[in-house]
């Protein structure tokens, strides 16, 4: 059957799903020839566009949407129906200037992120994202995302975490745009529709394998699985765009989907490709005791409270102004401290209690409900009457693929730290702009997402125009990841893939934690070493092509290794505090040694991690935004 034919009739065949995503409604697919690695029995069907996006959450979709109103003919990989992608779980909102509440400024916005940053962040990048992030919310609106109101009408805007007026002088902004407590949700569905507007092929449950890179190290591409009947594609790109999200479940407790693997980390790893600032993770403060799941920030932006077990409202104490408003990090490790002395919650004095009982109904009917229901299903409160039992949890990665303000991938060398890889993009939690640098603020990675996926797509229309012929690829392009497919699908160890990934888990949950030491860290490099050094030995027991799950965890699980292992190590050599990263034996930040990006290099689960540094950029674009200089972040 002729490969164009066998396609279409797949996808009327069976895929309602790709139907949905509008495959149905474009018949001209791009797929053009079938080659071949005979070696291995594997037909692979081969695809040309002018670029890809490979994930659907909010950067994949903002990205492939900004692509194909620029003409491109685009298409979106993606391992998930789109409106099941993480960025479905974001709750408190997105960040920007609008001033709906109070006189704003996006200038204070960067100020705080900046601070926020712990000053690791690059201020070109964080001028870029608070000056656009105005146009980007209004932006959504017009798209039809259904914001909160005010009794004006406009978009309400909650207190969150970090977040001040003037430069930090003014006291509390109210800056964080939402949807109640379901921002992700709408933001998510409402991008998905535009999508759906725009002449976007969709390959949904297509799981990403490898970037296809030359020997001029450009990238040309990626090569993918169809999850649905094991067929293997070459997608043929001159741009490719990864917005594949971050690896949260590289740990035990995470507010992140199991399907958090970072996966384009994991390629651009691979691709030689370093992993930059991986050892800043972010504890969110409040997960649910035990479960994980996340209950937003805007509980604490409405007039949430913490308490120990004394009742006492210890973020006084720590952050004497902005309470239990600080930034996460400083939140997170003060509940920890009060844990740790004694005053945690509950039997086993192991958790803390987060009070919303004080506020009206009223209030949390509009304004929570979705984290109302979520307490009363996952720790069996009713909100309106008890505290809910939290913990600090794995949230979010500030690190992943080092890009600059335009989302162009970097692959920096000692001569040039700024160096670009050709046709690689990279946007959202996969990406490192580094607009996050130590510590991200929350609300700040639904506004990173849209613009910077916005931002890969306008590059992308200055560097290119649209149907720009392909040069040839290689013959034997992508042979290496089908080779790795192909190990995994038969691997016949004597290691189940959730024991090694349970051993993972637990190795970054107690060595990589909120609070860490040369001891942790040492015995951290060497347990995720030979963690990883056990994937040699790993056992697959589904032989077959057809969703097989035993496959795609083990793929998962060896993107989550890479990740891990560059975590732990990066961390291990920081000697210093700052941010997420905080050393109980080198307790302050360190400008003078320490004011640099980490580079952390692992092409292989069989290789070691390599480190090296970059500097940061501590210009802003031009002089619209002030220098902010370095100085102590207090509360
Ligand atoms: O707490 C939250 O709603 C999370 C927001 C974020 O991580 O940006």
């Amino acid at each position: 059957m002729p490969v164009l034919a066998k396609l279409l009739g797949g996808a009327s065949k069976a895929s309602s799903l790709q139907q949905l995503a509008g495959l149905g409604q474009r018949a001209a697919l791009a797929a053009t020839q079938q080659a071949g690695f005979a070696s291995q029995s594997y037909p692979v069907i081969d695809h040309q566009y002018d670029a890809i996006v490979v994930g659907a959450g909010g950067a994949g979709l903002r990205a492939a949407v900004g692509l194909s109103e620029l003409g491109f003919n685009t298409a979106c990989i993606t391992k998930l129906f789109p409106t099941r992608s993480h960025t479905v779980a974001a709750q408190g909102g997105i960040n920007a200037a609008l001033g709906n509440m109070t006189e704003d400024d996006w200038r204070w916005h960067a100020y705080d992120t900046i601070k926020g940053s712990d000053w690791l962040g690059d201020q070109d990048a964080i001028h870029y994202m608070c000056r656009e992030a105005p146009k980007a919310v209004i932006e959504l609106e017009n798209y039809g995302l259904p914001f909160s109101r005010t009794e004006d009408g406009k978009i309400y805007q909650r207190a969150f975490g970090g977040q001040s007026l003037d430069f930090g002088k003014g006291g509390q902004a109210y800056r964080c745009a939402c949807a109640a407590d379901r921002t992700g949700h709408a933001m998510l569905h409402t991008l998905y529709g535009q999508a759906m507007k725009h002449d976007i092929q969709f390959y949904v449950e297509y799981f990403a394998l490898d970037l296809i890179m030359d020997s001029d190290g450009v990238c040309r591409g990626v090569m993918a699985l169809c999850m649905e009947d094991g067929t293997l594609h070459r997608f043929q790109a001159h741009q490719t765009v990864l917005a594949t999200g971050g690896y949260g479940r590289a740990y035990f407790s995470a507010t992140s989907a199991h399907t958090c693997t970072g996966d384009g980390n994991a390629m651009a790893a691979r691709a030689g490709i370093p992993l930059q600032d991986l050892e800043f993770v972010q504890f969110h403060p409040t997960g649910i005791y035990g479960a994980g799941c996340l209950i937003t920030e805007g509980s604490r932006g409405e007039g949430g409270i913490l308490r120990n077990s004394e009742g006492e409202r210890f973020m006084e104490r720590y952050a004497p102004t902005a309470k239990d408003l600080a930034s996460r990090d400083v939140v997170s490790r003060s509940m920890t401290m009060e844990i740790r002395e004694g005053r945690g919650c509950g039997p086993e004095k192991d958790h803390i209690y987060l009070h919303l009982n004080h506020l009206p109904p009223e209030l949390l009917a509009e304004r929570l409900p979705g984290i109302s229901e979520t307490a009363a299903i996952f720790a069996g409160v009713d909100v309106t009457k008890e505290p809910i039992p939290v913990l600090p949890t794995v949230h979010y990665n500030m690190g992943g693929v080092p890009t600059n303000y335009m989302g162009e991938v970097l692959a920096p060398t000692p001569d040039n730290p700024d160096k670009v890889v050709p046709g690689l993009f990279a946007a959202g939690e996969a990406a490192c702009a580094s607009v996050h640098g130590a510590n991200r603020l929350g609300a700040n990675s639904l506004l990173d997402i849209v613009v910077f996926g916005r931002a890969c797509a306008n590059r992308i229309g200055q560097i290119m125009k649209p149907n720009t012929p392909h040069k040839p690829l290689p013959a034997t392009a992508g042979e290496g990841a089908v080779a790795r497919l192909d190990k995994l699908r038969n691997a016949k160890g004597n290691l189940r893939t959730a024991e090694i990934r349970r051993n993972m888990q637990k190795v970054m949950q107690n060595n990589a934690a909120v609070f860490r030491t040369q001891e942790s860290l040492e015995e951290g490099c060497k347990l995720i070493d030979e963690t990883m050094a056990s994937f040699q030995d790993v056992k697959t027991t589904d032989r077959g092509l057809v969703w097989n799950t035993d496959l795609i965890e083990t793929l998962e699980l060896e993107n989550l290794l890479i990740n891990a292992a560059v975590t732990m190590h990066s961390a291990e050599k920081r000697k210093e505090s700052r941010g997420a990263h905080a050393r109980e034996d080198f307790t302050q930040r360190d400008d003078a040694n320490w004011m640099k990006h980490t580079l952390g290099f692992l092409p292989s689960t069989n290789d070691k991690v390599n480190i090296s540094y970059r500097p940061v950029h501590m210009k802003p674009l031009s002089e619209e935004m002030p220098f902010i200089p370095p100085k102590p972040r207090v509360y």
